[in-house]
């Protein structure tokens, strides 16, 4: 059901956009980039460019500018038939030239792992469906690349599984993984948050306002600041896809001093479209250096870090090994 759109509520000051992001146990390792990934002619430290939507070519041929990096979707679940995404191929590429006409121009796959998905969408499988996605949008002309991750159901075993290769890191690079709270019953995981920093690993919380209780609580998340996670915001919830409470929670996330990014978290073409295009220009038009980095800076870092675990097994676009 879609609400009415309501005016955003103040958003950082500008200060915080300039803030570095480092993996826990790695700083200064966080912008290289992965052998075969295309250069964007601005290696490096991201800098802060004009407008979010400055060279996007919204039509469908993704950025017009050579120099701009695009847009990282870093919560996607555009993997035919391997959770509540699109359900077969011709879905998916319909899902991912969407992604594209927002200006995307690579995406992590984030299948569902634990929970109801215990047991299956296994980081081999994960694997191989990226590399199988990749060469279908190769066949098709579509300029997008994919990388593997997942959307990890909360579970005690995670730090365990994670060790043992059963569960995949964003970009498949062993430096953040993007952990799925419950919405209406509330887990104080500031506990695995450190356990997984002590592992190099930082936490990413997955649609942090569609948590009933970080929704009405989002100081709570200063409790948990010390091991470092990054809020992770959905786009169509900025935009008020998802009614008023939550574009309200959406919003008050953005005022905490706490690293955030806005992904899409989207799931089909129709039914739970990207929307990064809007909620980008919402942010831009209110706050343009934090729609930056949320929508830009963090976004390409998290999908160029080299963390401390990372496996180096994971194919990408080009034929090269991470
Ligand atoms: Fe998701």
């Amino acid at each position: 059901m879609r609400h009415e759109r309501t005016e955003p509520r103040s958003v950082w000051p500008e200060c915080h956009g300039v803030r570095p992001l480092t993996p826990v146990s790695s700083p200064g390792a966080m912008v290289q980039r992965p052998a075969g990934q295309r250069s964007t002619g601005s290696e490096g430290v991201m800098t802060v460019r004009g407008s979010p939507t400055e060279g996007l070519d919204v039509q469908g041929h993704g950025t017009t500018d050579p120099g701009s990096p695009g847009l990282i979707d870093t919560h996607c679940h555009c993997l035919p038939g391997v959770d509540d995404g699109p359900e077969d191929l011709e879905e998916a590429m319909d899902l991912c030239r969407m992604l594209v006409a927002e200006g995307v121009h690579m995406v992590i796959a984030t299948p569902h792992q634990l929970g109801r998905y215990d047991g299956g969408n296994t980081p081999a499988e994960i694997r191989q469906q990226v590399a199988q996605l990749n060469h279908a949008l190769t066949q098709r002309g579509i300029r997008l690349d994919v990388l593997p991750g997942a959307e990890v159901r909360i579970d005690e075993r995670i730090v365990s599984l994670l060790q043992h290769d059963r569960i995949l890191t964003l970009g498949d690079l062993g430096a953040f993984v993007l952990l799925e709270l419950p919405h209406e019953t509330f887990l104080d995981i500031g506990p695995l948050l450190v356990a997984l920093s002590k592992m190099g690993v930082r936490g990413v919380l997955a649609h942090t306002e569609r948590s009933a209780f970080l929704a009405a609580n989002p100081q709570f998340l200063m409790n948990w600041a010390d091991a470092r996670p990054i809020v992770q915001i959905n786009a169509s919830s900025l935009v008020g896809d998802l009614g008023h409470a939550v574009q309200k929670a959406a919003w008050a996330l953005l005022d905490l001093p706490l690293e955030a990014i806005v992904a899409s978290d989207a799931h089909h073409a129709q039914t739970r479209p990207p929307r990064l295009i809007q909620a980008m220009h919402m942010l831009d038009a209110k706050a343009p250096h934090v729609a930056q980095r949320v929508f830009r800076q963090v976004p390409w870092q998290i999908a160029r870090t080299y963390g401390s675990g990372r496996r180096g097994t994971t194919p990408v676009p080009g034929g090269h090994s991470l």
